[in-house]
């Protein structure tokens, strides 16, 4: 069985991310979507809320699951059999630093990371840019599933 990770920071899920995973779990017996707990960084959305978002938005897709992890990706890799990561490339940006986590954890793990280029409509979008737009009050509904729309426009209203 193939077994892929899509790993990140999800706060919030976009539709950048929604077109990767819609992709990759269609090449993959089986997706995990995998958020990163990160003790450094208090995110907008806390790690069970995103899981929440991310189970609401992926739940069409049987062979596909959302999980959190902490510590190192190819260590979460390897306890779940996971032979591949796959991440999103927007633009030739990414790559650099894309390109030396690929390496890096390449030589930690025997877990290969394959890129995987954006949709062209969603090149440009990232959580944080999202984030910052809404603050402001511009309009993403075209780069947020409706349901994440819904939880960002409740949080920053409550804030
Ligand atoms: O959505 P993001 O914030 O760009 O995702 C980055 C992520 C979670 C994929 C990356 O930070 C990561 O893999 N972190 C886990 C810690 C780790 O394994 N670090 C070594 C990378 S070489």
């Amino acid at each position: 069985m193939t077994h892929a990770v899509c790993p990140g920071s999800f706060d919030p899920p976009t539709l950048g991310h929604l077109d990767i995973i819609e992709r990759v779990a269609g090449l993959f017996d089986q997706v995990t979507v995998a958020v990163l707990v990160n003790p450094d960084k208090t995110g907008l959305f806390a790690i069970d809320e995103r899981l929440d978002l991310l189970r609401a938005i992926t739940g069409q897709w049987p062979n596909v699951t959302v999980d959190s992890f902490s510590g190192l990706l190819v260590e979460y890799c390897t306890r779940n059999n996971i032979a591949a990561i796959v991440k999103g490339l927007r633009a030739v940006s990414d790559f650099d630093y894309e390109l030396q986590m690929a390496q890096m954890n390449s030589g930690l793990a025997k877990v290969d990371t394959l890129f995987m280029p954006t949709n062209p409509e969603y090149s440009f979008l990232s959580s944080s840019l999202v984030k910052q737009v809404a603050t402001y009050g511009g309009d993403v509904s075209r780069l947020l599933p409706p349901v994440v729309q819904q939880a960002l426009a409740a949080k920053l209203a409550a804030s």
